[in-house]
C-alpha cells in the first residue's frame, strides 16, 4: 500500500534547478515538504546511463518522480524504476508547453488527446506500493472553458488516481516560450475550486502564482494543498518555516554552520560527478535579500572558478556565521 502523505505544502518540478542537491538542502530544511524531481523523458529514464544527477533519491523522501512521455510501455517500465529508486509516487508532466517536448509527444499538447492520457495513466499504475499521479494545466490556448477541463478531468480520473496537481492557468502551444507561459496566460484558481467540488475525494493541489508564504497558508487552508516553483526557486531557506506553519510541527529550523556542513558532506562526494555550478548553485540563494553580502558573493565566485572546495565551505561558514539573525 502506499504511504499516507500530506502534500500540503508541495516544491514543483523544475527542469534545470530541483536537482538532487537542490532537493537534498530542501530536506535539510523541511522533513514534511512534498518533493519533485526534475521532469525526465521516460527514454532517458530507460536507456540512458547518465541520468543520475537528474534521479538520484537519497533520503529525499517524501518525493515524486516526474516523468514525460506517451509510450505505455516506457511509462509502465518508469513506475518500476521509480518504485525501485524509493519514489513514493510517478506524476505524468501534462503541462509543459516547450515545443521540444510537444516534439516528444508529451506535456501540455496531450491534453488534447484525454483518452491518450488516461491509458497513460493506466499504464502507470504497475503496483499498489507507488502513487500515480498527473500534473496538468487548466485549457489550452487563449480563452478559458471550464468544459473542456471538466471532461478531461472526467476522463483521466477513469485511471483510477487519486492525485492531480493543477497549474492553474492555460498553456498556449505556438508562439510564445515556456517562460511566458508561466507569466502570460491569466490564472484561474476557480476552476480549481470547481472541479474539487465536483470530485471531494481526489486530491487537488494548486499551483501557479503563489508568490509569498502568506499566501501559500492561506490558500492551503481552501485547497488540499499549494505547490510553490519560482518562490522556492529564488528563495530555498523559506522552506525552514515549512514544518511549522503548514505542518504543525513544535520544532524550528534555524540556520546554522550545521545547515553548510550537512549540504557541503551531501555534496563532497560528487565533485567529480558533476559541474560546480550544479553542486552550489541551491545554496547560492542563501545571500537572497541579506544586505552588504556583495563580497561573500565575489569571493564565492572566484573561489568556483578555482574549484576551491574546501575555501568554498570556509566563506559559506563565515557568512552564515556573521548573518544568521538576518538569515533566520
Ligand atoms: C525553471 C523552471 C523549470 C520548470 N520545469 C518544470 C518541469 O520540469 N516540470 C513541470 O511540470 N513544470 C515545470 N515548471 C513549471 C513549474 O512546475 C510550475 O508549474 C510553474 O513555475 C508555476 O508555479 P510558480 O508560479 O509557483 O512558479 C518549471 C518552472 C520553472 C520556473
Amino acid at each position: 500500500m502506499t504511504k499516507i502523505i500530506d502534500r500540503k505544502f508541495c516544491v514543483a518540478p523544475m527542469m534545470g534547478y530541483t536537482t538532487p542537491y537542490a532537493r537534498n538542502l530542501y530536506r535539510i530544511l523541511s522533513k514534511k515538504t512534498f518533493l519533485f524531481s526534475e521532469m525526465i523523458a521516460t527514454k532517458t529514464l530507460i536507456y540512458s546511463k547518465n541520468n543520475n544527477s537528474i534521479i538520484a533519491n537519497k533520503f529525499q523522501n517524501p518525493i515524486a518522480l516526474q516523468v514525460g512521455g506517451s509510450e505505455y510501455d516506457e511509462l509502465k517500465l518508469s513506475s518500476k524504476l521509480a518504485y525501485e529508486l524509493n519514489y513514493d509516487e510517478i506524476n505524468l508532466n501534462v503541462g509543459c508547453p516547450s515545443k521540444a517536448v510537444q516534439k516528444g509527444s508529451f506535456g501540455a499538447c496531450l491534453m488534447k488527446d484525454k483518452t491518450l492520457v488516461k491509458n497513460c495513466l493506466d499504464a502507470m499504475q504497475i503496483n499498489k506500493n507507488i502513487e500515480v499521479s498527473i500534473k496538468c494545466r487548466i485549457g489550452l490556448g487563449k480563452n478559458f472553458n471550464y468544459e473542456f477541463f471538466e471532461e478531461f478531468i472526467d476522463e483521466i480520473l477513469k485511471s483510477g488516481i487519486k492525485i492531480v496537481y493543477v497549474h492553474a492557468r492555460n498553456a498556449i502551444l505556438n508562439g510564445i516560450s515556456p517562460k511566458s507561459n508561466r507569466n502570460i496566460p491569466p490564472l484561474n484558481y476557480n476552476f480549481v475550486s470547481k472541479i474539487k467540488s465536483k470530485y471531494p475525494k481526489i486530491t487537488f493541489i494548486l499551483n501557479g502564482g503563489i508568490d509569498s508564504m502568506d499566501k501559500a497558508l492561506q490558500l492551503s487552508k481552501i485547497y488540499d494543498g499549494v505547490m510553490l516553483g519560482r518562490l522556492i526557486l529564488n528563495n530555498p531557506f523559506c522552506l525552514k518555516d515549512v514544518d511549522r506553519i503548514f505542518y504543525n510541527q513544535i520544532n524550528d529550523y534555524i540556520i546554522s554552520e550545521n545547515t553548510i556542513k550537512d549540504y557541503f558532506n551531501f555534496i563532497r562526494p560528487k565533485l567529480d560527478k558533476d559541474s560546480i555550478y550544479r553542486l552550489l548553485s541551491p545554496l547560492l540563494n542563501i545571500f537572497f535579500g541579506v544586505p552588504n553580502a556583495k563580497q561573500f558573493k565575489i569571493d564565492i565566485h572566484s573561489k568556483m572558478q578555482e574549484h576551491d572546495f574546501e575555501m568554498l565551505e570556509k566563506i559559506f561558514l563565515k557568512f552564515v556565521k556573521e548573518k544568521k539573525i538576518m538569515i533566520n
